[in-house]
């Protein structure tokens, strides 16, 4: 009998982690998709199934907006129906969202073994929503599969001392494999030349939630753009919180999909921004980053500078733009694995189904 795997995806990070993953699944593998629509606008979802390649789910549970608490009691007893239907070997949950969440507590109530893909990640502040949906998400999980090996010594500190493996990030995979198509014209269709701009993002829930924080990164913002160009792809969360704002100095631009997003990473003068991933990618495509929170769950990012915590702080902000180019030299992609993450985690798997 196959080897019968479900993963279960909902937001635009988690799409970017299944295509490494579905590019790694052996034939022999029976792999269903359940995407509990969490994330349901075309530029944050449907433009990445179809970029990637990646396979229409099997299930759609149209879960969408809401409360927290509504989404996750909600996404639990619709995905339950599925489970109980589907019965599979392992489920797969990736990142830290409540997508992720809610596939961890009703796998782990019906008692279906779970591999949570990017373990271990700690940022150590308790305001954030995806901090409590990463450590709930590893209590239930019954395999560990770390990013880095930070990741790793976090969860020995809480006592997580078997099933724990280190792969490398899948988010590296997925970089290598996007690579060859990152270079989109989407540098001449917004008329920008390479190293001309910042690169803006904005979309955490404690900097668009709150006005009065937002109100000081727009600003911030705005001043920066009467020397720079800034380019802000905007997400519908921070767009909605927007309209008080006049915000024409800056190139307020749609979500972009992964291979426009990624060619204006790697061409961007620095990265201005509040996602986690993206501090990353930009590590990953040597472009420095400035990241307006107190904390990261990505620390190796910081080596060297190339990733620098400002909160929202002006003066600290300032001080991170006016710094000069990092060295080349003083980089390790390592940290990060080695691109084959997703091969680890399916070979992981398959052998632990032989045994
Ligand atoms: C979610 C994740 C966050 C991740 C981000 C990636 C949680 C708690 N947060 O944040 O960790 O970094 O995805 O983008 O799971 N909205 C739309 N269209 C959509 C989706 C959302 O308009 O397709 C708007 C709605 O007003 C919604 C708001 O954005 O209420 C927030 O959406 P939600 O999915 O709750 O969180 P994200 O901010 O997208």
């Amino acid at each position: 009998m196959s080897l019968k795997i479900i993963s279960i995806v909902g937001n635009r990070p988690q799409f970017i982690k299944l295509y490494p993953m579905i590019r790694a699944m052996k034939k022999s593998i029976e792999h269903l998709i359940i995407h509990t629509g969490q994330h349901y606008d075309e530029n944050l979802d449907e433009i990445f199934f179809k970029d990637l390649g990646i396979p229409d789910a099997d299930y759609n549970l149209n879960l969408g907006s809401g409360s927290h608490c509504w989404q996750i009691g909600e996404g639990i007893k619709r995905i339950e129906s599925v489970l109980t239907k589907e019965n599979p070997d392992w489920v797969l949950v990736y990142g830290d969202t409540n997508s992720t969440l809610v596939g961890a507590i009703a796998s782990a109530k019906l008692r279906i073994p779970i591999a949570h893909i990017e373990a271990g990640l700690r940022s150590y502040d308790v305001n954030m929503p995806e901090e409590f949906n990463r450590k709930m998400t590893d209590i239930c999980s019954s395999m560990l599969f770390c990013p880095t090996r930070t990741a790793v010594r976090n969860l020995k500190k809480e006592g997580f001392d078997s099933n724990v493996m280190n792969t490398g990030d899948i988010m590296y995979d997925a970089l290598m494999l996007a690579q060859k198509k990152a270079e989109t014209d989407i540098l001449n269709i917004l008329e920008v030349e390479s190293n001309s701009y910042y690169l803006a993002t904005i979309h955490r829930a404690e900097n668009t939630d709150d006005k009065s924080r937002l109100k000081k990164i727009i600003k911030i913002l705005i001043k920066l753009s009467k020397s720079e160009t800034i380019i802000f792809p905007v997400h519908p969360r921070t767009r909605e919180e927007l309209s008080d704002f006049d915000l024409k100095r800056l190139r307020v631009i749609s979500p972009l999909g992964y291979y426009d997003m990624l060619t204006l990473l790697r061409n961007a003068k620095k990265i201005l921004t509040d996602s986690g991933g993206l501090q990353k990618e930009a590590y990953l495509m040597k472009t420095p980053c400035i990241t307006f929170r107190e904390n990261t769950e990505w620390p190796e990012t910081l080596n060297e500078g190339w990733n620098v915590l400002t909160g929202i702080d002006e003066k600290k902000i300032a001080a991170a733009i006016s710094l000069d180019g990092c060295d080349s030299n003083l980089h390790s992609p390592e940290l990060f694995g080695d691109g084959k993450a997703a091969y680890k985690i399916m070979d992981y798997l398959t052998a632990r189904r032989e045994v």
